[in-house]
């Protein structure tokens, strides 16, 4: 039991259970939500290569004539990737994030959190020699991409995982939503680098692009070898020594710090309080414990795993990477727009500059609200799209005042997307699951998010394609993702609790007590450690009554019952992490619940002792 293993007091006093905010705890979140880069990066640059006459003209044999910029001996229409290879090599990123983000959560809960990052940013460094190795072969290209995808999985999954353990409460949203921020910086940045390099005659068109994504690698990778591991890991694996020493990092204070003990008391408790609720089974058990439980209970597994899963779905559904996929061909089509690409490039500015405002609304109007009322506004300017472009933005009504307005409503639904289901996906599925289970739900969310990113990317050109065998739906799509949006707003409703405030700790207990609809009201009451304090001393009282019942005789028995939680402690007392030396166990000694207080033996006192 980790509680014995903790032998100092822990806070029944809910204001005490964090220290304050310190500069370094916003560096460090900061740091580590450079991760986002991998993310946006990755997914932006592929579509400009994917286009570019110097690697359309290598995988496909065409020439091209580059003062001209025309295709030779070929119509400039037909002048591309067949889309086979266009949805494979799109497409393959997704299936390798998807495994990796899988498996990330174990290995996370095997080696660390921090090292499963460091072994992620070299295996997609490995991913991107391969891509850039290709000249004209695409089962290696492939491959590699395979291999990075597996990388950014690692990355994606345990980043959210990082951040949310070691950031503070009060801004643990607003640092995860700058992970979403770097996701958009990424993409940005890849657009602007592909925009640079996609007139060259050379390989250099697709392997800078490619090339510049080692210095993600090498700024994360080696910024990881400097932090520490989260806290919350090393109270896993039962390290309290470790645990005390990065918590005291992370939170900027002395490790002797009364902030450090007592938060470092209600992790432990919680830990030890979850490990008491879930069964302790085989490693595939551990899995299906995943997804335990009743689905009418707010707090069970299976339940958590809906809410992470379904946000990370929803937020694909709403139709977002549409427009940062295929946005470019998608404007072309709209027919009145000169520069398709210029255009593409102001949907990625408008992401990256709406973004910070989700650092505020995050913590200030909470989860629910930014997901309830962001789903609103983004039903509103999808419907208002497609209405427009199927009235007078239609290509044969050939009117540029209307074409202007519909891609304002897209940067507004983008503006909606991106204050409130971008970021908001992401911290809530840091935050929902606990500590046993945290790291593989995290990555089966990830993972969920990544493989609707890849249907999306499979599916969309063939619905709004004018080829044959595909739909043509035109701006008729956004009815689509206008009315998939009804559902996400109605998922956020019925399904997120509010978490903001609350420590992740606290959020448990949350979702245990009260549903999603009233959780914005609901207030801590206790801590962990109090509570295992009175289901302890609840325990003890049952089993004084069965033996005074047995026996009939009082003297000599409580004492002796008092004295094996006391010998345990004492017994564990060598890896006090603050080498107090043996203490007392949970009813014993000074901190514990004696008669000699003059209490009544069995009522949690303010202080915990553990
Ligand atoms: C989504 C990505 C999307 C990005 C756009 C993220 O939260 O998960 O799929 O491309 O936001 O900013």
């Amino acid at each position: 039991m980790v509680s014995a293993l903790l032998p100092f007091e822990g806070p029944a006093d809910l204001s005490r259970i964090e220290a304050p905010v310190t500069l370094k705890a916003y560096l460090i979140c900061a740091f580590a939500a450079c991760g986002g880069l991998f993310f946006g990066y990755d997914t932006g640059w592929i579509n400009g290569v994917l286009g570019m006459p110097y690697f359309i003209t290598l995988y496909t044999g065409y020439s091209y004539d580059y003062d001209r910029k025309q295709p030779i001996g070929i119509d400039p229409v037909n002048f591309g990737l067949p889309s086979s290879t266009k949805s494979l090599m799109t497409s393959i990123l997704s299936c390798g994030t998807f495994f990796g983000a899988l498996i990330a959560g174990d290995i996370a809960d095997f080696i660390g959190r921090r090292l499963t990052i460091i072994i992620g940013c070299l295996i997609f460094c490995v991913g991107c020699v391969l891509q850039i190795a290709s000249t004209n072969q695409t089962v290696l290209f492939v491959f590699g991409r395979l291999i990075a995808g597996l990388g950014v999985g690692f990355i994606s999954t345990v980043i959210i995982l990082y951040m949310s353990e070691i950031a503070p409460r009060k801004v643990r949203g607003a640092l995860v939503s700058a992970y979403q921020f770097c996701i958009t910086v990424g993409i940005l940045l890849a657009n602007c680098v592909v925009y640079s390099t996609q007139d060259r005659n050379d390989t250099g068109s697709y392997r800078i692009p490619i090339g510049v994504q080692f210095l993600w690698a090498l700024i994360l990778g080696t910024g990881l070898f400097i932090l520490p591991e989260s806290p919350r890991y090393h109270v896993m694996k039962g390290q309290l020594q470790s645990a005390a020493k990065s918590l005291a990092y992370v939170r900027g204070q002395p490790i002797e710090s009364e902030y450090i003990k007592d938060e470092l008391a209600e992790i432990v408790a919680n830990h030890e309080y979850e490990m008491q609720v879930v069964p302790q089974t085989s490693y595939i058990g551990s899995w299906v414990a995943c997804f335990h439980g009743s689905l009418r209970k707010g707090n069970s597994n299976i339940r958590r795993i809906i809410l992470g899963c379904g946000l990370q779905m929803w937020q694909q559904l709403t139709g977002i990477n549409f427009i940062f996929y295929f946005g470019t061909t998608f404007f072309q089509q709209l027919g009145t727009i000169s520069n398709p690409f210029f255009i593409s490039l102001i949907t990625t500015l408008v992401n990256v500059l709406s973004t910070p405002i989700s650092f505020v609304a995050v913590e200030y109007l909470g989860r629910r609200f930014l997901l309830i009322y962001g789903a609103m506004g983004m039903i509103i300017m999808q419907y208002i799209v497609a209405i427009v472009g199927v009235t007078a933005g239609r290509i044969d009504a050939n009117d540029p005042a209307a074409v202007r307005g519909m891609i304002a409503c897209i940067c507004i639904n983008i503006f909606f997307f991106a204050t409130t289901w971008g970021p908001t996906g992401w911290v809530v599925i840091g935050e929902c699951f606990p500590l046993p289970i945290r790291s593989r739900g995290v990555g089966i969310s990830t993972a969920c998010n990544w493989f609707w990113n890849c249907i999306i990317a499979v599916v969309a050109p063939y619905m709004v394609g004018n080829s044959k065998g595909s739909a043509n739906l035109g701006p008729r799509i956004f009815f689509i993702w206008g009315s998939l949006c009804i559902f996400s707003m109605l998922f956020a409703y019925f399904l997120v609790p509010e978490m903001k405030g609350l420590t992740l700790e606290q959020i448990d207990k949350m979702m245990e007590e009260v549903s999603p609809r009233k959780s914005k009201k609901w207030m801590p009451k206790t801590t962990y450690v109090a509570e295992l304090a009175r289901r302890d001393a609840e325990k003890s009282r049952q089993q004084w009554r069965d033996v005074h019942a047995a026996t009939n005789t009082t003297g000599g028995l409580e004492s002796g019952m008092m004295g094996g939680g006391y010998q345990e402690a004492n017994e564990m007392g060598a890896i006090d992490p603050y080498g107090h030396g043996p203490t007392h166990g949970v009813h014993g000694g000074s901190g514990g619940y004696g008669n000699s207080m003059g209490r009544d033996p069995y009522e949690s006192p303010n202080t915990v002792r553990y």
